[in-house]
């Protein structure tokens, strides 16, 4: 492997060294690349360009591998607890017995909301989408917590505000959820564990026992595990960019809320539902749905991914959970058989096949959701819920690095320069 790249620009030549990551991923390092040449690099949406270093999750899309600092997605998601995956995201290592129980302790203490917020949930209509109250109340904390924007807090400050908001975000998301319903709010029980307090919360109510089941709450135990991180994604780059500003924890993460809300990120999982539903209202078969993608009169939602070129190894996993789960939950969704059918028509399609498009994590995760009782616009929630601890660890290490402030370059291609026309003269 060449240890430095050579670019030739205007007969002239530059060196520039090659980085190797410890899975053996290439760069070149283009940090002179404008003082000695004057030129930048242009990669719109990033296809080609590294934002950073990163030591907490390794992604082969080609080989279809992903690994949090080093462990296997397949086997944290047999093996581990949310709570453990989220210590070993965000701290680099799996906790020790009295490591976890410290960290979940921590967490399930600070469960609890400030009263005043419910006046912000009260403001919402309650047709408002959950992820834009979501971002808004977890800016909101930003209020309550105001040493939280301190850039200069130290380690000890910046980790309570990092178990506060592991530990409040499942509050806001189930009371914004039952606010938007005018069902009575379910206080935090801390002695219950992380997925079983959220589905108290979400499903609860004050006046009878409320009895959980162990199914639903191993599979959402799985599925948070699965979006707990994704290197650079879209939000998660958000994240760092906001980050990088020195803005608070609350708000970079309520940047990387909206980010995930865009329906070519995390709101594909609600796209997917929504899309199998109407293939079964419309009763048309799925041998000709797939006739119309490839004339793209329609979308397959939840199939293809920027980075996979192989199967998504969270899709396979949660395709195994999906049977599973609505076996034991007794449920027989029509959805789950027409998203085998379409994958199967898929997988056997050239048109698929040559331009590797595999269902990835989106596909079958809604129906998994649908089965434990999710309204379609929750599973979007569900997504960030899960995907709390990547951003907090992705925005940890970035601070811990002290990285600038992100700012990429443009290339201007609007008017050169002209003259202000007075508005009587303009036509
Ligand atoms: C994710 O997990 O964030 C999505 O698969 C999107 C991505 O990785 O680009």
């Amino acid at each position: 492997m060449s240890k430095e790249a050579e670019i030739i620009l205007d007969g002239k030549s530059y060196k520039f060294p090659v980085i190797e990551g410890s899975e053996g991923e290439m760069a070149i390092d283009i940090a002179k690349l404008r003082d000695l040449t004057g030129y930048v690099t242009l990669d719109t949406g990033y296809k080609n360009t590294g934002a950073t270093k990163s030591a907490i999750t390794f992604l082969d899309g080609e080989k279809g591998i992903l690994r949090y600092r080093g462990y296997p997605i397949e086997q944290l998601a047999s093996k581990a607890s949310f709570l453990e995956v989220s210590y070993l995201l965000i701290y680099g290592e799996l906790p020790t017995t009295s490591q976890l129980e410290i960290f979940k302790d921590r967490i399930m203490k600070h469960t609890n909301l400030h009263e005043d917020i419910k006046k912000i949930f009260d403001g919402f209509p309650s047709s408002a989408h959950p992820m834009g109250v979501l971002s808004s109340a977890v800016s909101s904390l930003t209020a309550y917590y105001p040493g939280s924007i301190d850039q200069n807090a130290n380690d000890e400050e910046v980790d309570l505000t990092i178990v506060r908001l592991m530990a409040k975000l499942p509050t806001i998301a189930a009371w914004s959820y039952r606010n938007s319903k005018g069902q009575p709010l379910m206080y935090p029980k801390p002695k219950l564990g992380y997925c079983e307090n959220f589905l108290y919360m979400m499903f609860g109510h004050p006046n009878e026992d409320f009895t959980l089941d162990p199914v639903v709450v191993e599979a959402l135990n799985t599925l948070f595990i699965l979006h707990a991180d994704h290197e650079q994604n879209c939000s998660t780059s958000t994240v760092r960019i906001v980050g990088s500003a020195h803005a608070s924890l609350y708000s970079s993460i309520a940047a990387g809320i909206n980010a995930l809300w865009g329906p070519l990120h995390g709101g594909a999982n609600q796209e997917v539902i929504e899309m199998l539903e109407e293939i079964q209202a419309s009763g048309i078969s799925t041998k000709d749905y797939i006739a119309k993608v490839k004339t793209k009169e329609v979308r397959l939602m939840g199939f293809g991914h920027r980075v996979y070129k192989n199967f998504d190894p969270r899709a396979n996993i949660i395709k195994k959970a999906c049977d599973d789960i609505l076996n034991k939950l007794g449920v027989n969704d029509p959805a789950l058989a027409i998203a085998k059918e379409l994958e199967q028509a898929a997988l056997s399609d050239p048109y698929f096949v040559e331009r590797k498009l595999y269902p990835n994590v989106d596909f079958y995760s809604g129906i998994i959701y649908k089965a434990l009782g999710l309204r379609s616009d929750l599973f979007t929630v569900m997504f960030a819920i899960g995907r709390l601890p990547g951003w907090i660890a992705q925005w940890k290490e970035l601070r811990d690095a002290k990285e600038p402030i992100g700012r990429p370059r443009q290339i201007y291609t609007g008017y050169t320069e002209r003259d202000y026309v007075s508005i009587e003269k303009r036509k």
